[in-house]
């Protein structure tokens, strides 16, 4: 498998997926999703992988979020199938997928990179890992599923602090809140997703895809949160916040919301 955005490296029954943007933090851009989506759905495929770890190059970010300057000036009808198309190829699909995904989460996962992590079945972190849905501070919410699997891993409370604040949390306060189960030091990090990845795959595959299908089957009902995230996501690429939010990122200086 070749691919622009993402490097696969297979060992016996583990392949890593390695988000390969290094230079723009690793952030999700519409060809780097296509890349991911056709890497998960041919490794599920292969009967002799077993388990899957995701992360991102270089010692910096997993993911800094979806790319803001592709998107920057999509219409509200583009900004809604961005969320859609985004959601349904990547993100239910991993939540989904039959073989267990595991994000090491190695330095910023911010906005889509968090929803990235939170799409897989669990996440370990590098202690310099910094974590947080910003996407209010673009003037926009998070697309990829945030408004859901975040509440889902931390609870109402703290899932709605942490996107209204646009926070960023470190790895220890990630792991008291459960959002990620372990942090290691960097240079662990990919050791004990491979030493989690190998007590799985000594498990039966077939039950292991049956326990994941039936926890997500828990939490099925809020499809109706999933399809009114998408709708929100749209409407504020109608904004003049989301025009100030994001022109303010490209050219690097703070936002000054109108608040219309
Ligand atoms: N989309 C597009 N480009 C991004 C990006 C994103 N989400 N995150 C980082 N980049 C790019 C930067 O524009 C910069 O590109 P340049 O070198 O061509 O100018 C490069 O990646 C390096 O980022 P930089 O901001 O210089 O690194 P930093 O160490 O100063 O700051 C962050 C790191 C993560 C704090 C900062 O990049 C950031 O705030 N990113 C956006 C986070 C965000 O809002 N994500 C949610 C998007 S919905």
């Amino acid at each position: 498998m070749n691919f622009e955005n993402v490097l696969i490296e297979l060992n016996d029954s583990l392949a890593t997926v390695i988000i390969n943007r290094p230079k723009k933090l690793n952030a999700l851009n519409r060809a780097t999703i296509k890349d991911l989506s056709k890497a998960f759905k041919t490794l599920n495929k292969d009967k002799t992988i077993r388990a899957i770890i995701l992360t991102g190059s270089g010692e910096k970010a997993f993911v800094a979020g979806a790319d803001i300057s592709e998107f920057a000036n999509y219409s509200v009808k583009e900004g809604k199938e961005l969320a859609a198309n985004g959601q349904k190829s990547l993100f239910d699909l991993i939540e989904n997928l039959g073989t267990p995904v595991i994000a090491a989460i190695n330095g910023f996962a911010l906005g889509g990179g968090l929803e990235l992590a939170m799409s897989c079945h669990f996440r370990i972190a590098s202690n310099n890992a910094k974590m947080g849905l910003p996407e209010v501070s673009l003037g926009v919410i998070p697309g990829y599923g945030g408004t859901q699997r975040l509440p889902q891993l931390i609870g109402k409370g703290m899932a709605l602090e942490l996107i209204m604040t646009a926070g960023m949390i470190n790895a220890e306060k990630a792991l008291s809140y459960g959002l990620v189960n372990y942090v290691v030091p960097q240079e662990e990090l990919l050791s004990l997703c491979t030493k989690m990845a190998s007590k799985i795959t000594n498990n039966s595959p077939v039950a292991i895809s049956y326990a994941i299908k039936a926890v997500n089957a828990g939490f099925k009902n809020n499809a109706k949160g999933f399809e009114t995230e998408i709708n929100a996501f749209g409407s504020c690429f109608g904004t003049a916040d989301f025009k100030e939010g994001t022109t303010a990122f490209i050219e690097k200086r703070k936002a000054d919301f109108p608040g219309t």
